[in-house]
């Protein structure tokens, strides 16, 4: 395949029974990896709310990291990490989610995001919804208003997106 027809999900390699048996693992290392498949992911992830104030970048822990510092650098704007429990040294607000097995907690500084303020949310991946809900939860905690959630994979079959929209959030997908 040429480089200038392939897609985005063309540059995302799956790999089975990661972390554990019977999981097919979507990994994006291999899209982060291309120059290309990086900057198109960036670009098709920020189209959507084109023309929309955004104040804050937001990423969830980990690759979300990666993409809303890009995304933060691409708008000129500021980058806020939601991280997994005892990461964030200032005073934190936290969330609990639910995972596959059992429960685990999210945080945020809590004057990361001033009330009012217009947020994108970020991450690589929509599964069951849960890590997305507890960084929605946080954000809407300090008054955050959320312009919308962009992923690069969603997992329709675990029923994130519905999950989000039924928080009334706008959400944008990139590839299944
Ligand atoms: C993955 C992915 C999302 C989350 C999606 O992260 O990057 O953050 O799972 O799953 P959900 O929609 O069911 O909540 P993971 O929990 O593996 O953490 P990591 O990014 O720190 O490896
Ligand atoms: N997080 C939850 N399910 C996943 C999957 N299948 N691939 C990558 N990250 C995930």
């Amino acid at each position: 395949m040429s480089p200038q027809s392939k897609t985005v999900k063309d540059y995302i390699r799956t790999i089975a029974d990661f972390p554990h048996e019977g999981i097919l693992f979507r990994d994006v290392t291999t899209l982060f990896a291309d120059p290309r498949g990086f900057r198109m992911a960036i670009d098709q992830l920020l189209h959507p709310w084109a023309g929309q104030k955004i104040d804050k970048v937001v990423g969830l822990e980990a690759r979300g990291f990666i993409l809303g510092g890009a995304i933060a650098h691409q708008l000129s704007k500021g980058f806020v990490p939601i991280r997994k429990k005892g990461k964030l040294p200032g005073q934190t607000i936290s969330q609990a989610y639910t995972l596959e097995y059992g429960e685990a907690v999210m945080e945020m500084h809590e004057d990361a995001i001033q009330p009012g303020e217009k947020v994108l949310l970020v991450d690589d991946l929509l599964a069951t919804g849960g890590t997305a809900q507890a960084g929605i939860q946080l954000l809407e905690r300090v008054g955050g208003e959320i312009v919308g959630c962009s992923f690069i994979v969603d997992l329709p079959e675990l029923g994130g997106r519905r999950l989000l929209e039924s928080l009334g959030m706008n959400v944008s997908v990139l590839c299944e």
